[in-house]
């Protein structure tokens, strides 16, 4: 059945070889065999009515939020901000005329996201929950719901529910752009991107083995460790960052390339891995320029790049996929030095010490 472990020592690493099945799965249900979105209409009627949307989520979710901006913004054409629900809840921003709320989470129950939730509705404003679990408190309690299809996620790291909730959102940002006749939804192949980057996903998983290497190369005694990157790469960046030091317990911050240098770079020593995502083609030279800058001052750089700007002295090289997506492809290796960081240390990778699946306590 869908929830057990199989072969696998470790359910973190059996989801994330799910994620290229999951974009597939999310492809055919979500998309006609035109590519045209198949959402509820009340939803994209919705969405598309608001002149603002809200993203509210946690951890891993508020991830996949940040990049689930990207998408709205260019294929919805409506401004977004995302928010940290814990924040959010006791401190609302002014809000526009029309707003629309979107809750990301996997388990539907985080209570800091539940107590905006109630607020929303005690303002009478319309909402969707995008998550995995059908009937979850905060499905029942918001105005609409999308679900992940991502099938059950059980290690406490997310991986492949993250994935789905970019993938989902991508979905409705399209449909929302295609009924307000945005040129950029109606002209993106969502269904042949999704299939792009499910193999691409494969190929990454498939080269698990690399990954591992370089978990044992330049994870396995470090103290602490970075992720940069830049646009999309930069929420990546935050997301891999997590994931690493949610697992492998190495004190691991993401940030955007360029502001390291602005204070943290002060942290730089010999051997301190920085992991460089590039992806963005409006900055790829100039995240070139801040590796060589961490490199001087003794980084060892482990760089993930896109096909289309790699070399060959880049570790792991990205499949070609839209910038927008990038995300779905970028995140699997990540992922992977994670799993592998935590796994070579033989600690129990699904079940990292203080953390919990799902948090129903502010
Ligand atoms: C917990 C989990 C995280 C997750 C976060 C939000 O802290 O350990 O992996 O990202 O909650 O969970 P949700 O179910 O709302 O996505």
């Amino acid at each position: 059945n869908a929830a057990s472990k199989g072969t696998y020592e470790f359910y973190m690493l059996k989801e994330i070889d799910e994620q290229p099945g999951v974009m597939r799965h999310i492809s055919q249900d979500y998309l006609d065999e035109n590519g045209k979105p198949v959402v509820e209409q009340d939803i994209v009627d919705a969405v598309a009515d608001s002149d603002r949307i809200y993203i509210l989520a946690a951890g891993t979710s508020y991830h996949a939020g940040l990049v689930g901006k990207n998408l709205f913004e260019k294929f919805s054409d409506i401004p977004v901000e995302v928010g940290l629900a814990s924040e959010f809840g006791y401190h609302f921003p002014k809000l526009s005329k029309k707003p629309f709320f979107i809750f990301l989470s996997q388990s539907g129950e985080t209570a800091d996201s539940r107590v905006v939730l109630k607020q929303v509705n005690e303002r009478h404003l319309p909402s969707l929950t995008i998550t995995n679990v059908q009937g979850s408190t905060l499905s029942r309690e918001a105005t609409y719901t999308m679900l992940l299809k991502a099938g059950p996620e059980i290690a406490v790291a997310s991986t492949k529910a993250y994935t789905a909730q970019i993938a989902v959102q991508a979905v409705l940002a399209k449909a929302v752009g295609e009924k307000k006749n945005v040129a950029d939804a109606k002209e993106f192949d969502l269904k042949h991107q999704l299939a792009l980057v499910a193999e691409g996903m494969q190929q990454l998983v498939d080269g698990k083995e690399k990954v591992d290497e370089l978990a044992k190369k330049y994870l396995a005694k470090t103290r602490n460790a970075f992720y940069i990157g830049r646009g999309v790469d930069y929420a990546v960046a935050l997301e891999g960052a997590l994931k690493l030091k949610e697992v492998s317990y190495i004190e691991t911050e993401g940030f955007a390339a360029a502001e390291l240098k602005h204070g943290t770079i002060a942290l730089i020593e010999k051997g301190t891995p920085v992991i460089t995502l590039i992806n963005d083609p409006a900055t790829a030279d100039l995240t070139r320029g801040n590796i060589r800058e961490v490199e001087s001052r003794g980084a060892s750089v482990i760089t993930m790049v896109a096909k289309q700007f790699a070399n060959e002295n880049d570790d792991i090289v990205l499949p070609e996929v839209d910038y927008y997506l990038s995300p779905l492809v970028t995140i699997v290796p990540a992922q992977l030095l994670a799993y592998y960081a935590s796994k070579n240390k033989g600690l129990d990778v699904d079940k990292p010490r203080n953390l919990a699946k799902s948090v129903t306590v502010e």
